[in-house]
């Protein structure tokens, strides 16, 4: 296992690109399943998830090449059985539950289980496949499902929910009939993967809005495309400009679709604006001070960005507010930050976090995925050296980070565990 060392106290300063979006990527890549062409992804992220899903569509049957950013895929002969040892490393596997579904109608995945951040249950996901006419056996461990062929459903969501309405999706544009998804997720990735979609002929509209309508087609083909750009990984870097009290322009950015986390970064005390080659990020000359965040469904805070946003909140000059409303239990990093230095109190789903002059270099773990970035964006501002354990967290959604920031002026060193 890896570790990095972090020298911390160096103002970032330079450009720095932002790759593919890992979560428009997964979805998109598993709708593979549902093509009869082959098909060419370009933008793909390098990331650990990436590779995870590559290896579960190869053992679906859908053949797989990934080089330099770019997936092509073969449609082959499908085989509806997604193994534990590959889902129990990636929750969002459920996601092949869909395309098979509505292609072979059988599928047997395992139940993803929880993770450090929460529960995670698909019953949202199972509902919506038994509306359109599916049914599920629990057998070991693994959901069988089983349909003689899906139909269009009026299909309400208890909660906006990312995979369920991405799942849904996938199974709608194949299935006989109409199908609208109600209370439907509104995140980018989710508009990516309906307009990756449309470009192969389904017939989809109301993405972004919370009614998706669906007119299922006969089939689906195409030649290419473009994943849209990672506006986490583009958030965590503007936080990193703020954090350093340096100046960095990100690339490829997907300004609109960070309004709030902009505005929030603005709130902290962070000057934002876009110019022609990308975003300019720099921390105002009164350093930060303290806000108030709840993270919400899109367009909301994004529960994704409340981790890196919080370690700003660690040295801001005055008090903040952080009211995690999406997962129970996405606090993970509060205890390795209170090693740094830093003053957190959690009650129930909110943080109170009191701003510290600085924060001081220690021995940190990382425990998932956002968590870890947060831990990286603090050894970035502490003084002396952070150790951050298990950065394969890290490794699932962010590509060559430690690369990307030491191209800016981090002092970043991976080294064995
Ligand atoms: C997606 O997870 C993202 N993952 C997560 O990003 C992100 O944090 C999350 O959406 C929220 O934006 C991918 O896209 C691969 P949800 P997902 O279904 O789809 C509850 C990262 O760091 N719920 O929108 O699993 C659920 O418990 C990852 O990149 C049910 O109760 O999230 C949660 O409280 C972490 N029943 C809320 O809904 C269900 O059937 C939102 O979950 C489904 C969800």
């Amino acid at each position: 296992m890896d570790k990095l060392i972090i020298e911390g106290g160096v103002p970032l300063n330079g450009t720095i690109s932002v790759s593919g979006s890992k979560n428009a990527a997964l979805p998109i890549l598993f709708a593979s399943i549902l093509l009869d062409s082959p098909f060419s992804f370009l933008n793909v992220p390098h990331l650990q998830d990436i590779t995870t899903t590559i290896r579960l569509l190869r053992l679906l049957g859908v053949s797989c090449e990934n080089e330099d950013h770019v997936v092509q895929t073969e449609p082959g002969h499908l085989v509806p059985e997604a193994p534990y040892d590959l889902v129990r490393t990636m929750r969002a596997s459920v996601l092949c539950l869909g395309p098979l579904l509505t292609r072979l109608g059988r599928a047997r995945v395992s139940l993803p289980g929880g993770c450090a951040i929460g529960a995670r249950p698909v019953d949202q996901h199972l509902k919506g496949f038994e509306q359109m006419g599916a049914r599920f056996d629990l057998e070991g461990g693994d959901i069988v499902g089983r349909c003689s062929s899906l139909r269009g459903a009026h299909i309400v969501f208890d909660m906006p929910t990312v995979g369920g309405t991405e799942n849904l999706l996938m199974a709608a544009v194949l299935a006989q009939g109409t199908t609208i998804l109600e209370n439907a997720a509104r995140e980018p990735e989710v508009v990516d993967l309906a307009n990756f979609l449309c470009a192969c002929g389904a017939k989809i509209q109301g993405q972004g809005t919370g009614m998706i309508t669906i007119e299922g087609v006969s089939s689906l083909e195409g030649e290419t495309y473009t994943i849209m750009p990672d506006r986490i990984e583009a958030g965590t870097f503007l936080a990193a400009a703020g954090i350093t009290g340096g100046k960095l322009l990100v690339q490829n950015c997907p300004f609109a679709e960070l309004e709030t986390v902009i505005n929030t970064l603005e709130q902290l005390g962070m000057d934002i604006r876009q110019t022609d080659e990308g975003v300019l990020a720099e921390c105002g000359k009164a350093g930060l001070h303290g806000t108030d965040v709840k993270t919400q469904p899109y367009p909301g805070f994004p529960t994704d960005m409340q981790a890196q946003i919080m370690a700003m909140m660690c040295i801001a000059k005055s008090s903040s507010i952080v009211d995690e409303r999406i997962f129970e239990n996405r606090f993970m990093h509060v205890p390795e930050l209170i090693r740094m230095g830093a003053q957190i109190k959690i009650s129930g789903h909110t943080a109170m976090i009191r701003g510290v002059e600085h924060l001081i270099g220690a021995q940190v773990m990382a425990s998932d995925l956002r968590a870890s970035a947060s831990l990286v964006l603090a050894g970035l501002a502490a003084h002396g050296t952070t150790h951050v354990r298990r950065i394969y967290h890290l490794d699932r959604g962010y590509e060559r980070i430690e690369k990307k920031l030491n191209a800016v002026g981090a002092r970043i060193i991976r080294a064995e565990q």
